[in-house]
């Protein structure tokens, strides 16, 4: 058998492969991480990702189908092929590592904290957090929640399933912080400036990527290339300003 027959069975095999023959580009994100996916008035998926997940199916001439995943089984629905990549704004971990793959960075992203305003006079920084007096928010399996627990082992985690229901708990008094990603808590922080107070310097240093399934050098190649390509051409520029310079 040539060398070349086994690049072509792992070629037949690929997710690329069957994007093209399906005519169907599978995107899993989940809604509710601003600005990166969000819903608008009328129900729609919109955002940074879903604005790049548009420009891939187009450069692949298929279509688009968005697949709203919650967070807490995003990997385990890529791993049983319920979309075929995953642009949620995941951060790079080593432990995610070992069950994905992930494309070079799309963006760097920190963690930070949105606090409760009463105690805007006493807390400045996120080390004050550690404390068995607090109590933290995060949501559940996000690198927030890895953080608040390094960070504040000293404080009370209470982690949530949505966004939404976490920094509920910061605005009524039930909870003292969350700790989630920095555009995320930006946003927030401007739509709710009477009743939570954003300590914006991140005390992480994150990589966020798209991820495949292990074993599908084509795809990942043609990923990494699109990313390279849109940048050299300014459109990542151009959709970055977007949605985090406004
Ligand atoms: N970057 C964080 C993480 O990887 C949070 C991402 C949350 N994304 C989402 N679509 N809800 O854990």
């Amino acid at each position: 058998l040539p060398v070349w027959a086994s690049d072509q069975a792992l070629w037949e095999q690929s997710t690329l492969n069957q994007i093209l023959k399906r005519g169907e580009l599978r995107v899993g994100l989940e809604a509710g991480y601003m600005p990166f996916e969000m819903l608008d008035r009328k129900g729609n998926i919109i955002g940074f990702d879903v604005d790049l997940a548009r420009l891939m199916a187009k450069s692949m001439g298929v279509k688009l189908t968005l697949v709203n995943t919650q967070w807490d089984g995003i990997i385990p629905a890529l791993l049983t092929d319920k979309f075929d990549v995953l642009m949620g704004g995941m951060t790079i971990t080593p432990e995610r590592n070992l069950q994905v793959n992930f494309t070079d960075p799309y963006i760097y992203i920190g963690q930070s904290v949105l606090m409760n305003p009463k105690h805007r006079e006493t807390i400045s920084s996120y080390s004050q957090l550690d404390d068995e007096r607090y109590t933290i928010a995060t949501k559940l399996g996000t690198t927030g929640d890895i953080a608040a627990r390094r960070f504040m082992p000293k404080a009370r985690i209470r982690s949530f399933e949505s966004e939404a229901d976490a920094t509920i708990e910061v605005r009524s008094g039930r909870a003292d912080a969350f700790v989630y990603d920095l555009p995320y808590n930006v946003i927030y922080a401007a739509r709710f400036a009477d009743s939570v107070v954003h300590l914006h310097e991140p005390f992480t240093r994150e990589a966020l990527g798209w991820a495949v399934r292990k074993g599908d050098p084509d795809f990942l190649n043609w990923l990494n290339n699109f990313l390279r390509q849109i940048r050299d051409e300014g459109i990542y520029d151009a959709l970055y300003r977007k949605w985090f310079e406004n």
